[in-house]
């Protein structure tokens, strides 16, 4: 098991990619600290994953809003004071806005990138703080998107924030390298989450669309972008520091659309 005796911090962990990341790092030995700001989901989260918990105190659920730096160090401290260090930051909460650039309002632009790019920097900075304390090095992933590089009308905070997030994972590598501290980010495509419901549901046309632009013909599965996680996160990535590691179906090494078969 890759992270017997390691502490993990997972944000928006309580459904999608944040609960797969926190089972991937669970069933590898990990003491895993669940994040959310939704209480319910993520105690109930924590309830449903305690049968692959190592023992049952390795696994524990905390409210966490990630544009909150109180609460965010609230977080970071109880992982530490839990488990007596800090070894693998997940920064996965994100939200999308769906309004187009010349609709969008200041408001709304503010408090994605709140969420979405000053989340991650506050999770990464309190974060990389306690494990220089802890003095064992670590490694932090950012979860980034393809849209870091591809952009979208109408999701215009959102993309910004991924952009954000591709220089902010490189300045965080060269600050931590000192401290045995490495820092990544990982791109998925479109991956089969309520996230990516709430934006494909409202446009029928629109999973046909996605499908036409992926080489490997489906959606990405949870487990797979945590699989990607968790390597970035373990010893086996030990040389890599301030990558953007995409995995997306070869979506963005694409410049055509490939053939997607009718609905039934
Ligand atoms: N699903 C995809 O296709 C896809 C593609 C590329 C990147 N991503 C990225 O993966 C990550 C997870 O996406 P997902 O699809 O699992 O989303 P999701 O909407 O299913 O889950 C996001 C979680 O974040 C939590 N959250 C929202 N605001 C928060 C806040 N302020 N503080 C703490 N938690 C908060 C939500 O309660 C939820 O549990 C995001 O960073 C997203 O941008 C997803």
């Amino acid at each position: 098991m890759r992270f017997e005796h390691r502490v993990v911090l997972v944000t928006g962990a309580a459904r999608g990619i944040g609960r797969g990341c926190a089972e991937y790092f669970l069933r590898e030995g990990a003491s895993v600290l669940l994040t959310d700001i939704d209480a319910d989901a993520g105690r109930e989260t924590a309830d449903a994953l305690a049968s692959v918990a190592v023992t049952p105190d390795a696994l524990r659920f905390v409210h966490c809003d990630v544009s909150d730096r109180a609460s965010v160090q609230q977080a970071v401290d109880l992982a530490v004071s839990s488990w007596g260090r800090l070894d693998v930051c997940v920064a996965n909460a994100a939200v999308v806005h769906g309004a187009d650039f010349l609709d969008i309002e200041e408001e709304d632009f503010d408090r994605v990138l709140d969420i979405n790019l000053k989340g991650v920097f506050l999770t990464g900075q309190a974060a990389a703080r306690a494990m220089v304390r802890c003095g064992n090095g670590g490694s932090i992933v950012n979860m980034s998107s393809i849209n870091a590089d591809v952009a979208l009308p109408n999701q215009v905070p959102y993309c910004v924030a991924k952009g954000g997030i591709q220089q902010l994972t490189k300045v965080m590598a060269l600050s931590l390298a000192e401290h045995g501290i490495r820092a990544n980010a990982v791109g998925p495509g479109s991956i089969g989450t309520e996230m990516l419901e709430s934006v494909i549901s409202s446009d029928p046309a629109a999973r046909k669309k996605v499908l036409s632009r992926t080489p490997a013909g489906r959606l990405g599965r949870v487990e797979e972008i945590a699989a990607v996680t968790a390597f970035l996160a373990s010893d086996e990535a030990s040389y890599v520091t301030g990558q953007t590691l995409y995995a997306d179906g070869g979506r963005l090494a694409l410049n055509y659309t490939v053939p997607v078969p009718d609905d039934d």
